[in-house]
């Protein structure tokens, strides 16, 4: 006997879909357990990949085009599903992550980039999760929300501490929509990656002032981490809200927030 996750009839928002990310292997496997997808990507050609993906393997995908760090963008794109399926179940926010140029002390950081940081890390998952609860409580669906942060949001994160710090936030407030919106049947959870391969931070290169460039440190796969958040989507985790899960392949356990040996880094004189 097995116990699948099962996504049949299901609607779900997966915002940042690119297909050298974690979030296209996280679409794909949502769809491949049975949901439909709507996509969001900054352009065209970053869902385009994702989406023949889907409907190559028989699934349904609807592509958005929008900039999620601006809410007239946003604003429409629950509406936008609803319209084009007829209702939402879950959101995936996985859109985020650290720009290369981001990563620097924090004396040095300039009020741009920590609010870029906080921007694309923190606000945007208020802007979709609220859009979606206020639809899901009218229309009385007990949906699923998750947020994907960052063990960078556990303890420290040198050299991108406004990430961190906007990680944490995201977070701590993704726990307090789970008790505000507990009586609605609507389910908030946090999946935390660990050092994922991606396009974007294969990018950074071998730089040891930035994490995910450390030869040493442990990999996880980006399914792994679509795996996770698909299980929260279901109802396998019809029990579970308000909950941080860590996937990591142990990193954390071992180096905390991500093994940086700040002495080893340049600093300005
Ligand atoms: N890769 C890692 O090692 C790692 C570690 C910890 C946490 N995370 C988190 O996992 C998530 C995915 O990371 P990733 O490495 O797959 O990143 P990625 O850059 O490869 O993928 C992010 C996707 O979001 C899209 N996106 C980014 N900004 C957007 C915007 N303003 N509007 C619309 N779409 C936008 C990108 O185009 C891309 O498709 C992020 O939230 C990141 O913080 C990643």
């Amino acid at each position: 006997m097995s116990i699948p996750i099962n996504l049949e009839g299901r609607v779900i928002l997966v915002c940042g879909v690119g297909k050298g990310g974690i979030g296209g292997p996280t679409a794909r496997i949502i769809s491949a357990a049975g949901a439909t997808v709507v996509a969001v990507d900054k352009t065209q050609q970053l869902l385009d990949p994702t989406i023949a993906d889907i409907k190559a393997a028989g699934g349904r995908c609807h592509g958005i085009v929008a900039d999620l760090m601006d809410p007239a963008q946003t604003d429409p794109i629950v509406a936008t599903a609803v319209e084009r399926f007829g209702r939402l179940d879950g959101v995936a926010n996985v859109a985020g992550g650290t720009r290369a140029d981001e990563w620097m002390r924090l004396e040095e950081t300039p009020l741009s980039s920590f609010h870029a940081s906080l921007n694309l890390n923190f606000e945007y998952t208020f802007r979709i999760c609220r859009d979606a609860a206020r639809y899901m409580i009218k229309n009385n669906i007990r949906g699923s929300l998750v947020n994907v942060g960052s063990i960078s949001s556990l303890n420290s994160a040198p050299y991108h501490g406004p990430y961190g710090a906007a990680k944490a936030a995201m977070s701590a407030l993704t726990r307090t929509m789970a008790i505000e919106w507990q009586p609605y049947g609507i389910r908030t959870n946090t999946v935390h990656p660990g050092a994922v391969p991606t396009e974007r931070t294969k990018s950074f290169g071998s730089d040891p002032s930035k994490n995910a460039g450390m030869p040493q440190v442990v990999r996880t796969a980006p399914e792994a981490v679509g795996h996770a958040i698909a299980f929260f989507l279901s109802d396998l985790a019809s029990g579970i809200t308000g909950q941080n899960l860590v996937v990591d392949s142990g990193l954390s356990a071992n180096y905390c927030s991500g093994a940086i040996n700040v002495d080893s880094l340049p600093k300005k004189s």
